[in-house]
C-alpha cells in the first residue's frame, strides 16, 4: 500500500476550517467538496489514458483521453456521498458504484449493508471515497471486496487518517495495488474510535445530524 499526504496550503486551509467546530453543515459540505477536488487531482495522477489524434483550428496533433474501461468511483455510504461531487467533477465520465458499510460502535467492526456496483471489476481503476480513515476496518473491508471483484488498481481518497488506521491498511493490504490519498495523518484514535484532533463525526457534520 502507498500513502500520499497532499501537502498544499489550500488543502491545509480548507482542512482547518473543516476541523473547526464552529463551521456549520452548509459550509462543511462546500469545503469538503472543494477539498476532495484538490485531493482528486493528486489521486488521479496515474489514471490511465490513451493517445488520440485531434485537429486544432490550425494543426494536427496528438493528445490523450481517459482510457477504457472507465474508472469506477465508489463512495462508501453515508459519509462518502459528501465526497462524490468533488470527485466526479474531475472524472465526469467515471462510472459510480455504491457500498453501504456500517461500523459497530462497540466492536468497531465494519459490515456491508448495501452494494451496488459491477460484479466484474477486472482491469478497472477504482477510487473509493470515505472521509475518515479511523480504525481502517471499513476501508479494508471495502477494498478487499473491490479486489475480490477483480479491481487491479484501487485508490482510497480520505480527508483525514489516523496512524492506527494507516497501520491496519498497511498490514491487511500488504502487497495489494492500493494507494491512500489524504489531506493529513492526525495524532491518534481515542477510545471511541474518533480521530484526534480530527473533525468529529464526518457524517453528522455533513448532514447536520449532530
Ligand atoms: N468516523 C468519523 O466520522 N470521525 C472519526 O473521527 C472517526 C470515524
Amino acid at each position: 500500500m502507498r500513502l500520499h499526504v497532499v501537502d498544499h496550503p489550500l488543502v491545509a486551509h480548507k482542512l482547518t476550517t473543516l476541523r473547526d467546530q464552529r463551521t456549520d453543515s452548509a459550509t462543511f459540505r462546500r469545503l469538503a467538496d472543494e477539498l476532495v477536488t484538490l485531493l482528486a487531482y493528486e489521486a488521479t495522477r496515474d489514471v490511465r489514458t490513451e493517445a488520440v489524434d485531434i485537429r486544432t483550428p490550425v494543426a494536427s496533433t496528438t493528445g490523450v483521453k481517459l482510457a477504457r474501461p472507465r474508472p469506477l468511483v465508489v463512495p462508501i455510504l453515508r459519509a462518502g456521498l459528501g465526497m462524490l461531487d468533488g470527485m466526479v467533477r474531475l472524472l465526469p465520465t467515471a462510472e459510480v458504484g455504491f457500498l453501504g458499510m456500517i461500523r459497530n460502535e462497540e466492536t468497531l467492526q465494519a459490515s456491508t449493508y448495501a452494494s451496488r456496483m459491477p460484479e466484474d471489476l477486472s482491469g478497472r481503476q477504482v477510487y473509493v471515497l470515505d472521509p475518515m480513515l479511523a480504525t481502517g476496518g471499513t476501508l479494508v473491508a471495502a477494498i478487499q471486496e473491490l479486489i475480490k471483484r477483480g479491481a487491479d488498481d484501487v485508490t482510497a481518497v480520505v480527508l483525514l487518517a489516523a496512524p492506527e488506521g494507516v497501520e491496519v491498511m498497511e498490514r491487511e493490504l500488504a502487497g495489494t495495488p492500493v494507494t491512500v490519498v489524504t489531506a493529513a495523518v492526525d495524532d491518534h484514535l481515542n477510545e471511541h474510535g474518533y480521530i484526534i484532533p480530527g473533525l468529529g463525526d464526518a457524517g453528522d457534520r455533513l448532514y447536520g445530524s449532530a
